[in-house]
């Protein structure tokens, strides 16, 4: 192997030399790049050294690194992470001195990034073939065979791969880094909002109290009570007659005025359970309790709060009472309904709104069904997500958030249920969701959770 270097184009080390001039700093843009030459023969290091002086891959010089063993080597290797290729000997300290080191760079330091370009002397006693197989490198060169027009081909393919490694890798640490910033971000808004929203409920829910006790309570009120029982002492029957007028005015007007704040305050206590949904949704905190629930009673609560919104439209909601049981969350399967049953009403203006349930193949399917302005094909899907309206001018009319289908479609499927709809613009739309159904015989009835 110590064959003297000679012409051109010769076998083992007989490395070409040629001239080229070292260029001066100023037209080396960036940093050199670090080869580590790894031989216990000082004349490889001597011929490398020589062979690659004035050797430049993009513009880059190498800089280069001698071990004489490959303990030396591991030392140097765990000081500077950052060397690009590494040329290196078997046979040192012992005759696997090279491969251990193969190892230790791959399995010891993680060090996946560093091209490892063998030169071996022996190569009877280490064929490539077997060599490549059982070791993580990535060239494997014969010195016999090596000249210096090879040796500099493969160290750039060999620097090569590792700037495009390191790109990649750069790449994916970034976008990493970029993930876990926004996942930070995410939860800092999702924390907000809870937050905020909390603030808020608390309040609005104390507000609650007095609207519902003047709607309710009014004509209970001592002063009330008392011109009451004044006017009815009156001896002069038309004068009780008109205070008595007077004071019934009096009072629808106060109870008028008591439900309209109320309806206000129901409005945006539904609106800031929404967005503690999404916050909770998007936490990922969105816990749901399935027990066996039985259909009827739970839609009849769900008409009750909703037939007077519908009434108020002069729509009517159509429904046949079914004996169904399904897995469900009973609070959560009543928002589900309350949402689509509340869109149905507020995008109908005339005509029906119905609800029909059927079992099919295990599963529930409930279809509620509209008249009204329907959804454009290509709104369809989009409906679904966050903050998404048809922008039209019902829409624009009836106002809304956009939270309420996605948080449908969230609650649906942890049920184990899908949702699709159809529409057609201008003559109405069917949302259909479904939620598995529990056998009759297993069932008795909305159970409580156990403690
Ligand atoms: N039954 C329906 N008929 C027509 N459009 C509907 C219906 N249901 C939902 N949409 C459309 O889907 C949009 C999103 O609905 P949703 O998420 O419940 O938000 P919001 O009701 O707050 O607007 C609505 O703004 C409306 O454009
Ligand atoms: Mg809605």
């Amino acid at each position: 192997m110590n064959q003297a270097p000679g012409e051109p184009g010769k076998k083992l080390m007989v490395f070409k030399k040629k001239e080229t001039p070292t260029p001066s700093s100023e037209t080396i843009p960036g940093l050199p790049w670090q080869v580590l030459i790894v031989d216990d023969d000082e004349q490889i290091h001597l011929l490398t050294r020589e062979v690659l002086s004035g050797f430049h891959f993009e513009g880059r010089p190498v800089h280069l690194l001698s071990a004489a063993s490959a303990q030396e080597a591991r030392q140097i290797l765990q000081n500077q992470p950052d060397i690009a290729v590494i040329l290196l000997d078997v046979v040192m300290e012992s005759s696997h001195a090279g491969l251990e080191l193969v190892r230790f760079i791959r399995e010891d330091l993680h060090n996946s990034l560093l091209q490892i370009l063998l030169r071996t002397g022996q190569a009877g006693q280490f064929p490539e073939e077997t060599v490549f197989e059982q070791h993580d490198i990535n060239n494997f060169l014969e010195k016999a065979d090596l000249t210096s027009r090879r040796l500099k081909t493969a160290l750039k393919a060999g620097l090569r791969t590792y700037r495009d490694i390191r790109e990649l890798d750069q790449m994916r640490r970034l976008e990493q880094e970029l993930r876990q910033t926004a996942d930070i971000a995410n939860r800092a808004k999702s924390n907000f909002l809870n937050m905020v929203s909390h603030e808020l409920r608390t309040p609005l829910q104390g507000t609650k109290g007095p609207f519902e006790e003047f709607k309710s309570q009014f004509h209970l009120f001592s002063g009330m009570k008392k011109l009451a029982n004044r006017i009815e002492s009156l001896p002069d029957a038309q004068q009780k007659q008109l205070f008595q007028a007077d004071l019934r005015e009096v009072r629808n007007e106060v109870v008028e005025i008591a439900s309209q704040g109320l309806q206000s305050v129901e409005h945006l206590l539904g609106l800031i359970e929404d967005i503690l949904d999404f916050a909770r949704i998007e936490a990922g905190k969105l816990t749901l309790i399935l027990l066996p629930c039985p259909v009827d009673p739970l839609v009849a609560e769900v008409l009750h709060i909703i037939e007077p919104l519908a009434a108020q439209k002069g729509l009517q909601i159509h429904y046949a009472p079914v004996t169904l049981t399904v897995q469900a969350d009973s609070k959560r399967f009543k928002q589900i309904l309350l949402n689509l049953l509340g869109n149905a009403i507020k995008f109908t203006s005339q005509g029906f709104v119905r609800l029909q349930i059927e079992a099919k193949e295990q599963m529930a399917h409930f279809t509620v069904a509209d008249s009204g302005c329907g959804i454009p094909a290509d709104k369809l899907e989009l409906i679904f997500h966050l903050f998404e309206q048809v922008d039209n001018s019902v829409t624009r009319q009836v106002g809304g958030t956009g939270l309420g289908l996605p948080i449908t479609r969230e609650l649906v499927h942890k049920q184990g249920g899908t949702i699709r709809v159809q529409s057609q613009p201008g003559q109405g739309s069917q949302f259909t969701f479904t939620l598995p159904l529990v056998d009759h015989h297993l069932s008795d009835g909305c159970t409580e959770p156990l403690p």
